[in-house]
C-alpha cells in the first residue's frame, strides 16, 4: 500500500457495465461498407480461396447479398466487377451493360434502400491489369486515362450508384470525374476518392478475387510509397480542391497514423479500407487457431475507427453486424 494519492484506472474497468459506460469509441454497422464482387452468369457463387467467406457472385446472387446487407443495417456496399472479356482500353468498365452497371441496376431495383457505391478503376477490365491506358513503352498514361475514368463514373451514376469511388490514383481524376458528372446531370452525386492509396502488398488476395494482377511491372508508378506521410496530405488536399466530398486512406492498419493526420486536417468524412490482405491475415491465423478471429477483427476495426475513420470498408461487415 502507498499513502500518496494514486491513479486507480482499474476502478472503471472492473465490470462490463462500467466499461460500457466509459467506452470512448463505438463502432456500429452503419459505418461499415461491404465490398462485393460481381461476375457474369447466373447462380454463381465462387469462393475466393485467399479470402474465407468472400465469394464472387452473379447478379441474381448479388441481389440476395445486397438484401442481407440492408437487413443487417450496413452503411452500404461497394461493387467490383469481373468482366467477360478484357481489352487494352478496359471497355468493360464503362459500357452500358458492363457487369457493375448490371449489378447496380439490379440492386437499385430490388433493394432500393441500400446505399450503393461503385469502385471506379480500369484494372479489372484491362488485359494488362494496370489502372489506365498504356503508352508504347508500357507506362500508364495519365491524361488519356482520365476520360475513360470519367466515362466509367457517369455510366455507374446512370446505372444507379449513390457514390462513385475512384481508386486509380491518376492525377486530376477527381476533377475530371466531377466535371463529367456535372455535365451528365449528376451534380448531386458525391465522390469518395481513394486519396491516399498506397502501393501495398496487402492487396494480394483482392487481385486474386478481381483477377487484376498487372501482367508486367507493378503499381508503384501511380500508387503511393508506403514510406510517405506528407505526400498523403498533399493528395488529400488536391482531391478536395478538385471536388472530392469524402476521402479515403488505404490500407488501414499499417496506416493508422495517416488516418489520424488526415482526420485532423480535413472537415469532410474520412474513410479507411481494411483491405483484403489485412482481412486474410487475421482469417488465416484464426483458421490455424493462432488467434481468436472475431475478437481480432473487432479490435482491428475498432482501432481504425478510433484512429479517425468515420467509415470503414471491410470484408467482415456482415459478421461484425451479426456479432453485436
Ligand atoms: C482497384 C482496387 C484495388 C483494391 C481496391 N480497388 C486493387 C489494387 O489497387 O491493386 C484493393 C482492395 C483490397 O485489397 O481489398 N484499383
Amino acid at each position: 500500500m502507498t499513502d500518496f494519492p494514486r491513479y486507480r484506472g482499474r476502478r472503471l474497468r472492473r465490470t462490463e457495465p462500467l466499461r460500457r459506460l466509459v467506452r470512448e469509441t463505438r463502432l456500429t454497422p452503419d459505418r461499415l461498407i461491404l465490398p462485393l464482387f460481381v461476375v457474369p452468369g447466373e447462380g454463381v457463387r465462387e469462393p475466393v480461396g485467399s479470402m474465407p467467406g468472400v465469394e464472387r457472385v452473379s447478379v441474381d446472387e448479388l441481389v440476395k447479398d445486397g438484401g442481407e446487407a440492408r437487413v443487417l443495417g450496413l452503411g452500404g456496399v461497394i461493387l467490383f466487377g469481373i468482366p467477360e472479356t478484357k481489352d487494352a482500353e478496359g471497355s468493360g468498365a464503362w459500357i452500358d451493360d458492363g457487369i457493375v452497371q448490371r449489378g447496380l441496376r439490379a440492386l437499385r431495383a430490388e433493394v432500393p434502400e441500400l446505399l450503393l457505391l461503385s469502385d471506379v478503376c480500369l484494372c479489372e477490365y484491362t488485359e494488362h491489369g494496370h489502372c489506365g491506358l498504356l503508352d508504347a513503352g508500357g507506362e500508364v498514361e495519365n491524361d488519356p486515362t482520365l476520360e475513360l475514368l470519367a466515362r466509367t463514373a457517369v455510366s455507374h451514376a446512370r446505372a444507379g450508384a449513390d457514390i462513385v469511388a475512384p481508386s486509380d490514383m491518376m492525377d486530376g481524376r477527381v476533377g475530371a470525374i466531377r466535371q463529367a458528372l456535372d455535365a451528365g446531370g449528376f451534380d448531386h452525386l458525391p465522390i469518395l476518392s481513394y486519396a491516399a492509396k498506397y502501393a501495398s502488398a496487402f492487396y494480394g488476395p483482392f487481385r486474386d478475387a478481381a483477377d487484376s494482377t498487372p501482367s508486367h511491372g507493378d503499381r508503384r508508378g501511380y500508387q503511393m510509397d508506403p514510406a510517405n506521410a506528407l505526400e498523403a496530405l498533399r493528395e488529400v488536399e488536391a482531391d478536395l480542391l478538385e471536388g472530392a466530398d469524402m476521402v479515403m486512406v488505404k490500407p488501414a492498419l499499417a496506416y493508422l497514423d495517416i488516418i489520424r493526420r488526415v482526420r485532423e486536417m480535413v472537415d469532410v468524412p474520412v474513410a479507411a479500407y481494411h483491405v483484403s490482405g489485412e482481412f486474410a491475415s487475421i482469417m488465416a491465423a484464426a483458421e490455424r487457431g493462432w488467434l481468436d478471429g472475431p475478437r481480432a477483427m473487432t479490435e482491428a476495426l475498432t482501432s481504425i475507427h478510433r484512429a479517425g475513420a468515420d467509415l470503414i470498408l471491410t470484408y467482415w461487415a456482415r459478421e461484425f453486424a451479426r456479432n453485436i
